[in-house]
């Protein structure tokens, strides 16, 4: 059984899922897709049908095991049984194999440009969470693909998705704000002026 694994890195990391059911509830999403889950469940607690994908072999194993569809049934906050699908590999190839327009949410979490690659398996005006620890909200905000949708706010175990006054976030510190080829250099998110725990971007439908 390798429930354990799942478990013990809730416990590591902390527990997300009122991030992914705040999501949900803002967005109605149902299905999702999580390049660079490693061992992150929990999009599964909240969120009927998700496909994850990583190139760590401890992923595709724990991912491989009955135990993970019956942890996210005992967890899960809706009615049917969890649908959960595992991708082994690197993303930037994987996802070039995976249908177009299927998905109603991507989920982009420390597991670099994410944002890049996922575009294209997105439904018209699907959903991208993403975070800028590896700059990837800021890929995102660079992106005309994406349009800032919603701020969110992180503050003990809850997570609150503003959509109140947009235009301040995402603003760097020390303008102009970086380059694509600069973020991908250094991998890293840059200083804005209201940082914020998780942005949530919609996909624009003309711009597939
Ligand atoms: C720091 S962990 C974050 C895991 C999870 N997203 C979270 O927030 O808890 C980054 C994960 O992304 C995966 N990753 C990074 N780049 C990848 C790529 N190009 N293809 C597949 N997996 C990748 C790594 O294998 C690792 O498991």
């Amino acid at each position: 059984m390798t429930s354990r694994a799942f478990t013990d890195y809730i416990h590591h990391i902390g527990d997300r899922t009122d991030l992914f059911l705040a999501v949900a509830a803002h967005t109605g999403a149902r299905r999702a897709l999580y390049p660079g889950s490693y061992l992150d469940l929990t999009p599964s607690y909240a969120l009927p049908d998700v496909t994850y994908l990583d190139s760590d072999a401890r992923a595709r194993k724990a991912f491989a095991d009955p135990a993970a569809p019956a942890l996210a049934t005992r967890h899960r906050h809706y009615p049917q049984n969890p649908r959960i699908t595992f991708v082994p590999g690197d993303y930037t190839r994987t996802l070039t194999e995976l249908p177009a327009a299927e998905w109603d949410l991507a989920i982009s979490l420390y597991a670099g440009p994410v944002s890049e690659h996922v575009t294209r398996c997105l439904k018209p005006g699907g959903w991208l969470l993403a975070n800028n620890s590896h700059a990837d909200a800021g890929l995102a905000h660079l992106d005309p693909a994406y349009r800032l949708a919603a701020a969110i706010h992180h503050r003990t175990g809850h997570y609150r998705l503003t959509t109140d006054n947009l235009d301040r976030y995402l603003q760097p510190k020390t303008p102009p704000h970086a380059t694509r080829r600069q973020l991908h250099t250094t991998g890293k998110g840059i200083a804005y002026t209201h940082p914020t725990t998780a942005y949530l971007f919609q996909h624009a439908p003309h711009s597939m």
